[in-house]
Order: C-alpha cells, then structure tokens, then sequence
C-alpha cells in the first residue's frame, strides 16, 4: 500500500534557522521546499535571546509555507547536542496475553520500563532509543512484536539534556506558533542519514561543522555511543579573516564563500581578488592561497579538539573513518586538511535530493528521516502528521521522570500528571503502539 506523509523538520542553528518540509511516499523522501532564515539569538548552539530566536523561527516558517503553500503547524524539533547525556537503561516486564505472543502493549510496557528510572529533576528525557530486544534468553532482535515468550526486555540509550536548554528551546518554538510533534537529537538524526550501515557499526565519526560550534558523534555497533560539542564553528573563520584582512565580517564571509580554501597545498596563488579596507576607500588584493593559510590554521586548529574529544571519549581507533557535515563542510579542500591532520579516511556527506543538495541541511534531512523511520517502524496511519495538532507544551511537564515527583509537597497531584506526560512524549514518539 502506497503511503504518502509529509513531515517539516526545523534546525535552529547558530548561524540560519531552517525549516524543511517533505514529503515521503514508500520509504522515499521527496522535498518539497525550505525556509531559512538568519539566526541571531542563538551561540555556540544554545539559545541566548529567546525572542530574537521566536522572530528568526517565524520568518524560516512563513518562507517555507510561502514556498510551498502548505501551513506548517507540527514540527520534528532538533535539539543540540550541548549539555546531552547518554544512558544505558533498561527495561523487564513479562508477557500480558494468555498465549505468551508479544503484543504492541507489551512493546509499550517494556519501553514504559526502561524509563521508569531516577532522571535527575535538572534534566529532561529527549530520546528513548531501543538497542534491541530480549524475549527470554533470545536477544538482538529488532522487533519482537509476534513471537512467543515469557519475560520481554529492552535494552535501550536514555538521552537526556539539560532542563533549562530543553526549556528555553521549546518556549521559542512553542512561541512561534507551532508544535513539536517529536524532539530529536540533531546529530543521532544526522549521523543515522549520514553515515552507511557499515559506518554505523565499525566505529565512525560523525562531525558537523556549523556556524557556531562542532558536533562530534561517535557510532559504532549501530547506535550512538557518544557525543561532544566544540563552540568553535565556521564564524571563527570568519571573524579571523574579518581581523587579518582588515575587513567587514559580511565582506569576509563573502570571501569565504567565493574563495575559501582550506588546504594551502591546493590553493591557488594566481586566483586574485579585492578585499574593502575598514575605514579606508582602499581595496587590497589578496591570493587564494593566502586565505587558505589563514583558514586552515583555524580549521586545523578545530580538528586537533576533535581529536581530542574522541581521546577523551575514549575512541582508540576509527575503522569507518570521519563523515564530515554541516554547512562548513563545503568549504572547498576542507575533507584533504582534515585527512592530513586526523590521519584517517574522511568523506564529506551532502544531503542529495532535488532542492536540497546542501551539507547544511544534513540535520534537516535526518530529522524527517528519522521520523518517517518510526512511523514505519510502528505503523502510523496517518496522512497528514504536519497538520496535526500536538500536544501543546505547557512549560513544565516535558519528558519529566515519573518518580522525581516523590520530592514534591504536592506528591499526588503531580506525580500524576507527570507520569501522564511521560507517556504523551514517548506516546508521540512510539505513536501507534499507543492508540
Ligand atoms: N559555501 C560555503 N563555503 C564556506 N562556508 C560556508 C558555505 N556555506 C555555509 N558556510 C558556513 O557554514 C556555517 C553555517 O553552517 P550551518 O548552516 O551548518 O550552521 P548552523 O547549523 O546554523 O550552526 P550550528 O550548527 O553551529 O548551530 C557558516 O559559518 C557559514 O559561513
Ligand atoms: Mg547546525
């Protein structure tokens, strides 16, 4: 049976908010069009202005329902990876129906487990991703939905953020005018559209090199085993050669664009190009080459923390290599300068659809990916989940751990409510087990 749905996906980013909408139809994603907008009330990933963001999110909403005539009111949020925190859980319960065959309330059970467990009251549940499934003693399986068995389990990543960057994000988004329909890590999201099967499992790193700041994601055994953020991103480069140049920060982002290289090797000392002097009518002349220079110091520079990182993450060796992503990786000669520096295999990933050819939007991509990947999974019905009215956050209940609410004076009232709200976000995560 064909099944089409249309998704929009939305990136707040530190440079550009950007809106996707797309359509997928037998597993196939199709884009249908975008909206960006320029970001000023985000930093180093995290928001600093909230409405300065709402402004930003609103204008990269309406570009996105001017180009496509469709009204966007649900979005698949990504949430950075600042302040994350990566769990193992898991989660035991035994088989309800009298012939022992594993049911979609037994899957819901068993995933309602491995949740139930202490989330300190400053962080907020983000993800729940199961690993595998354990009917009995017989484990890895993917889905044991139909197959017989006593005791079900799950061994699962619990992903949890800080409560006051979950907050703040969602108060701008919520302010905007739209829902969430899910929240999803942006580089679990990216690095899961990027990176192949066998990257996923040999031990790969996943970078996406923003405006702002540097993800770092580690996967291998097919999940996400860890990730880092680095505030140094492509503004850095920037503002640098906005210094050296003696130059506007606009002039020197036009000059990165149109002449940035960030392998000296390969640039060109012949291509030539005028750079305006702050505060003088003068122009002066610079060489490819010589930009290259400055950009790869920084970049080099960038990718040294990098390595550092994964040391400190405990990363010995990467058999998948490096995917690199985000709107820096475009940056011509930037794969050879962190080949040199990294000493491994690197590829740069670009999103390749039809409107959408753009590392940039990596995470855009994967966050409607990773959701028409769950609605397979589970075998959502629903045709149109953009129009879709969401559960509105209030400010409070997002994601909290059912059992923080035994500290509360008011233990009944709101543990109640907590453990309902627990079960809305994973509802919406795992939406058709619970209907
Ligand atoms: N063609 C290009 N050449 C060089 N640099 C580029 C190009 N296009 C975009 N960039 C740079 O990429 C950066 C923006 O990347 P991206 O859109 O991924 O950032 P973001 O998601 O908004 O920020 P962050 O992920 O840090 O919050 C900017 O520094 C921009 O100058
Ligand atoms: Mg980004």
């Amino acid at each position: 049976m064909s099944q089409q749905k249309i998704y929009a996906a939305l990136d707040i980013g530190s440079s550009a908010v950007k809106v996707l909408i797309g359509e997928v139809s037998n597993g196939q994603l199709h884009v249908i069009g975008d909206g960006y907008a320029q970001s000023s009330g985000v930093k180093k990933s995290a928001i600093v202005d909230i409405e300065a963001t709402v402004q930003s999110i609103k204008r990269a909403v309406e570009s996105a329902e001017r180009m496509t005539n469709i009204k966007i009111n649900d979005v698949i949020l990504g949430i950075p990876a600042n302040q994350i925190a990566l769990q193992p859980a898991k989660g035991v319960v035994a088989v309800n129906s009298e012939n022992k065959e594993i049911t979609d309330e037994d899957l819901q059970r068993v995933m309602d487990s491995a949740q139930v467990m202490s989330i300190p009251p400053d962080r907020e549940l983000v993800n729940l991703i199961p690993r595998q499934f354990i009917v009995d003693s017989l484990s890895e399986i993917q889905d044991p939905r139909g197959m017989m068995g006593v005791r079900l389990e799950v061994d699962a990543t619990l992903i949890t953020t800080s409560r006051t960057l979950g907050h703040n994000l969602m108060r701008c988004v919520e302010r905007a005018g739209l829902n969430i329909r899910e929240i999803v890590l942006q580089p679990l999201a990216g690095g899961q559209l990027a990176l192949t099967d066998d990257e996923l499992n040999q031990g790969t790193a996943y970078i996406d090199i923003g405006g702002g700041s540097t993800t770092v994601a580690f996967f291998e055994n097919g999940i996400l085993q860890q990730t880092a953020v680095i505030p140094v991103g492509g503004d850095h480069v920037t503002k640098d050669l906005s210094i050296i140049l003696k130059t506007t920060t606009e002039a020197a982002e036009q000059i990165k664009y149109q002449y940035g290289h960030a392998y000296f090797e390969e640039a060109s000392d012949t291509e030539l190009f005028e750079v305006p002097v702050v505060g003088a009518d003068s122009k002066d002349q610079y060489s490819q080459k010589y930009i290259a220079e400055i950009i790869g110091f920084r970049l080099a520079e960038l990718f040294d923390m990098v390595l550092d990182e994964l040391g400190r993450m405990g990363v010995q060796d990467l058999p998948g290599g490096i995917v690199l992503t985000g709107g820096m990786a475009k940056l011509e000669g930037i794969a050879q300068l962190a080949r040199q520096v990294m000493q491994t295999r690197v590829r740069v990933y670009t999103p390749d659809y039809i409107g959408i050819r753009d590392p940039g939007y990596t995470t855009s991509v994967g966050l409607i990916h990773f959701m028409a990947d769950q609605d397979a999974f589970f075998g959502e019905q629903a045709m149109t989940p953009i129009a879709d009215p969401a559960e509105p956050y209030d400010g409070e209940t997002w994601g909290q751990d059912p059992t923080d609410g035994e500290f509360d004076d008011d233990v009944d009232d709101k543990s109640n409510k907590k453990n309902k709200d627990v079960k809305s976000k994973v509802k919406s995560f795992f939406s058709k087990i619970f209907e």
